[in-house]
């Protein structure tokens, strides 16, 4: 470490996004939550974004879930969910026409009609799709005795694709465009994502060679249009646009054609807006985690070689593993809410209007909830982690997510007999996700 990094505080070195290229940084977050329940953390320029005015950041496992848990008085909607604000009101009245940026009423409202349409036909479905779609990956990149891949981008990035496509009544030629549109908004992060282009029109339908027509181009600097705008994502805009038609039309049996029947408490429908909205939300909250999640767990299986033997020899291991992949991994480190009234966190005074920022990667390694919190334990129970958050907002993909990091390692275990390093993982530049842009892995067939 330079003496330069050894006299930053804590607080910075948690907050800069760069430091995460390197790994988080669990020893400062551990001295933190020792410290104090929540820290006050200034918003210093990183990136070429200007100074911010500062927020709390809650490191206990029991206050993340007592702030989750009281939407009236720590609000999604007021400033959104990510720790930045929204550059313009105008930009804020945007994210938050999704749910995940709402606040009860509202948010109950399209919540109820969305977890309606996850039926149990449609996710039964979604199973054996699942099953299909790993099988299927396997086949094609675990073929002959031994070999090397990219777990992140071989293995990770497909399954989630090809799920969300299932979902949402994707076809399945235009899956790679879900990639574009979710590298786009994390890209404004790190500069490698920003302006992904990996679907290949010729490749697609026409609907979505009439979307892709309307992608903004990088500007003189090469950065991409804000993503958290409107502007920003005219093709995402365009295709769930032309999708929503097509399905009123020709309705099938995915969720999103189930969702345009629904009808709510008072007979009214899903807006075309509101399905843009839900289209988005997916297209990014159901990609990035996943893909981030898979090659965590999977580094948790090669860091962890014991754990790994004990998983290929008794398969019924597998639920509470999956269980433990997500926690020493956590894929989504922090969510934001902002305080509607003052009042107290952990002893901490709270203004009303104060971001306040819950680490849920503090919060997953707290002494006071999990013995030994760095320990990678297959047998950890009970293990009430809070990888999918807590309270009305409670992931709406977490079966999803578990069903495919199930099914992926099922297969990936049962094809080989070891997984090791091939070289450096690579980390994303971001203080939101734990991403893995690079895991090359070596392999050998079982
Ligand atoms: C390992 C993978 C995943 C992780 C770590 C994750 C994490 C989260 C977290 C922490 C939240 C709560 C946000 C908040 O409190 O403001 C959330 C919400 C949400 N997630 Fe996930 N998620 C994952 C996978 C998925 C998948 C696969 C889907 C869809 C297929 C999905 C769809 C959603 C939606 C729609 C919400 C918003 C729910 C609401 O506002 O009521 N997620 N997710």
């Amino acid at each position: 470490m330079t003496a330069a990094a050894q006299t930053r505080p804590d607080t910075e070195v948690v907050f800069d996004p760069a430091t995460y290229v390197d790994g988080v940084p669990f020893a400062a977050l551990a001295r933190l939550r020792r410290a104090a329940p929540v820290a006050w953390v200034a918003e210093i320029p990183v990136l070429g974004w200007p100074e911010g005015r500062g927020f709390w950041l809650v490191l206990r496992h029991a206050d993340v879930e007592s702030v989750l848990a009281r939407p009236q008085l720590f609000s999604s909607a007021l400033g959104a969910t990510q720790i930045r604000d929204p550059a313009t009101p105008q930009a804020l009245g945007y994210v938050r026409a999704m749910m995940l940026n709402m606040d009860p009423p509202e948010h109950a409202r399209l919540r109820r009609m969305l977890s309606r349409s996850f039926t149990p036909r449609a996710v039964a479905e979604l199973e054996d799709r699942i099953r299909g779609h790993t099988r299927a990956i396997g086949d094609r990149v675990f073929a002959g005795p031994r070999g090397e891949c990219d777990f992140a981008r071989d293995v990770a990035a497909d399954l989630p694709l090809l799920t969300l496509a299932d979902v949402l009544g994707v076809p399945e030629a235009d899956r790679w465009l879900l990639f574009d549109w979710s590298n786009r908004v994390i890209g404004y992060q790190d500069p490698d994502y920003a302006s992904s282009a990996e679907f290949d029109p010729a490749q697609g339908t026409p609907m979505a060679r009439e979307a892709v027509a309307l992608r903004p181009s990088p500007g003189p600097d090469g950065a991409m249009p804000d993503p958290r705008t409107r502007e920003g994502m005219p093709d995402l805009y365009a295709y769930a646009h032309l999708l929503a038609e097509q399905k009123r039309r020709r309705p099938g049996y995915d969720v999103m054609s189930i969702l345009l029947t629904q009808a709510d408490e008072g007979g009214g429908r899903v807006s075309v807006a509101e399905f843009e909205n839900m289209f988005w939300l997916f297209a990014v909250a159901g990609n990035e985690t996943l893909r981030n999640g898979l090659p965590g767990a999977c580094i948790a299986l090669i860091e962890h070689q014991d754990a790994q033997h004990a998983l290929r020899a008794d398969p019924a291991l597998m639920p509470g593993a999956v269980e433990e992949m997500l926690r020493w991994w956590t894929p989504v480190m922090t969510f934001r809410r902002t305080a509607a009234a003052d009042c107290e966190i952990g002893g901490q005074q709270i203004r009303a209007g104060d971001k306040v920022v819950v680490s849920f990667t503090s919060a997953n390694r707290d002494e006071s909830v999990f013995a030994d919190p760095d320990r990678f334990d297959l047998g950890r129970l009970p293990n009430p982690h809070l990888v999918f958050g807590y309270g009305p907002h409670f992931c709406l993909g977490s079966y999803l997510a578990r069903t495919q990091m199930s099914a992926l390692f099922s297969d990936v275990l049962a094809r080989t007999s070891s997984l090791a390093y091939a070289g450096r993982p690579s980390y994303l530049r971001s203080n939101f996700q734990r991403g893995v842009k690079r895991l090359p892995v070596a392999w050998t067939a079982s």
